[in-house]
């Protein structure tokens, strides 16, 4: 009797239960100035409506409601949900938290002013349906951002590889190009794309599932100097350092 394999959806809260405490500790997923960027890009004034899709442990949805939004957060994975409602305790603001899935939201349709959802289009099997999900719970005129690692064309494919040693829940990070073609398919008006690079440490990457594989990818990387992964990792003394490549889009969703 073959065994069913594992879904996508056990994968990703397996990995996040396990992760949900030293991801929410990284210091480089609050890093300020990236932090500053996304919260300005989101536009938000006091009261706005806002939801946090895959919210993790809160980061962006504290930032955001730090600036007075009325935000919601939605996470497949209890355990992040719960480092979420320590983070808004320890902020000082409130946020409604909420387990659910984001291939099928929880709300009303045309019920956000501002629907964002940060580092997780890289875990979706099929991101375009969270797209999807995401324009329908916005209002007409409201805002979608979407913030994610953006890969070069040339670097996509040893860059997912890379992604995949460091994360089996890891699907595929798409280039800016597909990001931006997924938001014209969706029926969405391009306002904004901005970029940043987030310096990250090799071994501080939250429990690599295969070190050695992951760090040989990088050490011949390094060697070859061409930079196939498209993440410019150099050695330093405390170790591989590297950039991950991050892209915020923000779109209008039309009326
Ligand atoms: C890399 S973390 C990013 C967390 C947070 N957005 C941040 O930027 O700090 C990815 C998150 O996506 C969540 N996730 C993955 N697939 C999901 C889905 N289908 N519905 C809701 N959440 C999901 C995971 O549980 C995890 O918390």
């Amino acid at each position: 009797m073959s065994r069913s394999p594992v879904s996508h959806e056990t994968r990703i809260v397996d990995q996040f239960t396990r992760w949900a405490k030293p991801f929410a500790e990284l210091p480089i997923h609050a890093d300020a100035e990236s932090m500053a960027q996304t919260v300005s890009a989101c536009s938000v004034t006091k009261g706005m409506k806002v939801l946090d899709v895959a919210c993790g442990p809160g980061i962006v949805a504290c930032g955001l409601a730090l600036t007075g939004a009325d935000v919601t957060g939605v996470d497949l994975t209890p355990a992040m949900i719960e480092q979420a409602r320590l983070r808004a305790r320890k902020a000082g603001v409130s946020v409604k938290y909420q387990i659910g899935n984001a291939q099928h939201l929880p709300f009303e349709a045309d019920s956000f002013d501002r629907v964002v959802t940060r580092y997780s289009f890289h875990h979706m099997q099929e991101p375009s349906e969270i797209l999807a999900e995401m324009v329908r719970v916005c209002r007409p005129d409201g805002r979608i951002i979407v913030i994610d690692a953006t890969p070069t064309p040339d670097c996509q494919a040893h860059y997912d590889l890379a992604e995949t040693l460091r994360d089996r829940s890891h699907t595929s990070a798409l280039t800016l190009q597909q990001l931006l073609l997924m938001g014209t398919d969706a029926g969405l008006f391009p306002l904004e794309t901005q970029q940043y690079r987030l310096e990250s440490r090799l071994q501080d990457q939250v429990a690599p599932e295969d070190w050695s594989a992951l760090k040989a990818m990088f050490v011949e990387d390094i060697a070859s100097g061409q930079d196939r992964l498209g993440l410019g990792a150099w050695n330093a003394e405390d170790g591989i350092h590297f950039y991950f490549p991050i892209s915020i889009v923000v779109w209008r969703k039309n009326c």
